[in-house]
């Protein structure tokens, strides 16, 4: 049986917290004004990229107070659990007619870059005005897949294997409120 107490376990796995809850809260709330001042008067499309970005959707899409409409594509990348081979396959794409609005892709994490790379190709297809990207991490690498450039960056972290807040490592721990690193004996 499963009891509430489960959620802090899931917190007992991790090494240290690298960003808390309400960190997280209140960037979004300054990268939402900024949106808003940015994209007002234009037709804002929120897209998602599932599943890791739509915990951070859920959440900017309530904190712009501007008109906007969203929606999410599936992507997937092979590769280990903790590292991306750089091949992405489309899995879904969008619905929500692109021609001509502004679109704002809006990604967990960028990393190797191979996933926004592509993704930003997929919408670039639909004909949008523009498409720019928002990412709430942004991982320090010398090296990645792509280079993409990300207009709106929560979140500077070192290159380190994280989880919460969407990200997952073998599909748990999404649903932690923070961003953290695990212990190494839950991966070794
Ligand atoms: P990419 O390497 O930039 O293509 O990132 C691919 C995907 O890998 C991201 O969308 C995340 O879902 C996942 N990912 C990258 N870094 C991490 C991490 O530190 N923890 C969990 N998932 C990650
Ligand atoms: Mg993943």
């Amino acid at each position: 049986m499963r009891h509430s107490s489960d959620k802090s376990s899931l917190q007992d796995d991790l090494e240290y917290v690298i960003l808390t809850e309400e960190q997280i809260r209140k960037r979004i709330a300054e990268m939402a004004r900024e949106i808003e001042r940015d994209y007002a008067e234009k037709e804002l499309v929120l897209v998602s990229i599932l599943k890791g970005g739509v915990i951070f959707l859920a959440d900017l899409t309530r904190e712009i107070s501007i008109p906007h409409s969203y929606d999410m594509v599936g992507a997937s990348s092979y590769g280990s659990q903790m590292s991306s081979s750089g091949q992405v396959t489309i899995t879904k794409d969008v619905t929500v007619l692109l021609k001509n609005k502004y679109v704002l892709l809006v990604e967990d994490i960028y990393d190797t870059g191979a996933t926004l790379k592509v993704v930003k190709d997929l919408l670039e297809v639909h004909s949008p005005r523009s498409v720019e990207i928002c990412a709430l991490l942004w991982k320090e690498k010398k090296k990645r897949h792509h280079e993409v450039s990300i207009k709106y960056i929560g979140f500077k972290i070192p290159d380190v294997f994280v989880v919460g807040y969407g990200l997952d490592y073998n599909e748990k721990y999404r649903n932690l409120r923070c961003i953290g690193v695990l212990k190494k004996e839950i991966y070794q």
